[in-house]
C-alpha cells in the first residue's frame, strides 16, 4: 500500500485543476466567471495563463488558494484533493497585499515566520534578495513609503521566499518599467532554473509567457474557459535573445492572432 502510494504521488502533478466552474451571485443576478477550467502544473514545471482582462484569471487563483469555493470541480495537489484548503500555495496577488504595520523586511519574511523559520539566516537571505530587487536601504521602510512598483517587488520577494512548493504569481511585474521588468524576469528564470519549483503565472505579456514557460494556457473571455494549450518547445536554459529567434516570433504571432480573434468576439 505504502509503495503504491509513493508511486502515485511521484507521478501526480504538483497542482491539478479539474473542471472548475464558478459564478458570482448578487441578489438575483448571476455572473458566470469560470467555465469548466481544467489545467495541470506538473512538478517542477513553469505554466502560464494568458487571457483577456476581466475573464476570470484572478478568480481562478482565489479558488486555488481556497479563498473562494467553486460551484463545481476540484483542486488537487500531489494527487490529494485540497479544494477549499488554505495555506498550501505561495501566492503573489495582483495587488500587493503588504501589511502596513510591518516594514519591508518583515513583510518579506512573513511566510518564513508563519512556517516558523524566520531565523537570522533567513533574515540575512531576505536582506540579500531585497538588495538584488533594488530595495536595498528600504528594509526598514513601511509600505506607504514605497512606490507601487517597489511594493510589487516586495510582494514578489515574499512569494519567492515562501516555503511552499507551488507558487502562483498573478501578474507580478505589471507595475514595473520595461527594464526592471526584464531584470525581474531574468531573475525569476535563473532562480526557477536552479530551484525548479512548480509555478503558475498569470500574465498579459506573450513574450514573458514564451520566455518563461513550459506550457501556456490561453483563456477565452468571461466566463473563462481553456481555449488552447501551447507546449513551448524552446530548450533550457533560456536567455533573453531567444525573443529574436524565428521560432519564438512565429509562436508569438500565432498566440497573438488567437487572442485577437477571441478579443474581437467581445461585445462593444
Ligand atoms: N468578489 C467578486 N464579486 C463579484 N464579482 C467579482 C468578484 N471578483 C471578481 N468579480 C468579477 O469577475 C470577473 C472576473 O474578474 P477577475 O478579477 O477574475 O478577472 P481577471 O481575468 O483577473 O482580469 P484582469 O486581467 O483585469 O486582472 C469580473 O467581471 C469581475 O467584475
Ligand atoms: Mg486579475
Amino acid at each position: 500500500m505504502i509503495i503504491e502510494k509513493s508511486i502515485s504521488a511521484s507521478d501526480a502533478a504538483a497542482l491539478e485543476i479539474q473542471g472548475i466552474s464558478l459564478a458570482f451571485r448578487e441578489r438575483r443576478q448571476e455572473l458566470p466567471v469560470l467555465n469548466d477550467i481544467s489545467l495541470t502544473v506538473p512538478a517542477g514545471k513553469f505554466v502560464s495563463i494568458i487571457g483577456p482582462s476581466g475573464c476570470g484569471k484572478s478568480t481562478l487563483f482565489h479558488v486555488i488558494g481556497g479563498q473562494l469555493k467553486p460551484d463545481q470541480g476540484t483542486i488537487l495537489m500531489d494527487g490529494q484533493e485540497v479544494t477549499g484548503q488554505r495555506g498550501l500555495i505561495s501566492y503573489v496577488p495582483q495587488k500587493p497585499a503588504l501589511f502596513p504595520w510591518r516594514n519591508t523586511l518583515d513583510n518579506v519574511l512573513l511566510a518564513r515566520e508563519i512556517a516558523g523559520n524566520a531565523n537570522e539566516a533567513a533574515r540575512k537571505e531576505a536582506q540579500e534578495w531585497l538588495v538584488r530587487a533594488g530595495l536595498g536601504g528600504f528594509e526598514k521602510s513601511y509600505p506607504h513609503m514605497l512606490s507601487g512598483g517597489m511594493q510589487q517587488r516586495a510582494s514578489f520577494l515574499r512569494g519567492l521566499l515562501a516555503p511552499q512548493e507551488v507558487i502562483c504569481l498573478d501578474e507580478p511585474f505589471s507595475s514595473l518599467d520595461e527594464l526592471t521588468r526584464s531584470d525581474m524576469q531574468r531573475w525569476l528564470l535563473d532562480l526557477w532554473e536552479t530551484s525548479r519549483r512548480s509555478v503558475l503565472l498569470i500574465t498579459h505579456s506573450i513574450d514573458e509567457a514564451l520566455l518563461l514557460s513550459d506550457t501556456i494556457y490561453l483563456f477565452s473571455g468571461r466566463p473563462a474557459s481553456v481555449l488552447h494549450r501551447v507546449d513551448v518547445p524552446f530548450a533550457r536554459p533560456r536567455r533573453e535573445n531567444l525573443a529574436e529567434e524565428p521560432g519564438f516570433l512565429e509562436l508569438k504571432r500565432e498566440i497573438g492572432a488567437r487572442m485577437r480573434a477571441e478579443q474581437s468576439k467581445k461585445p462593444i
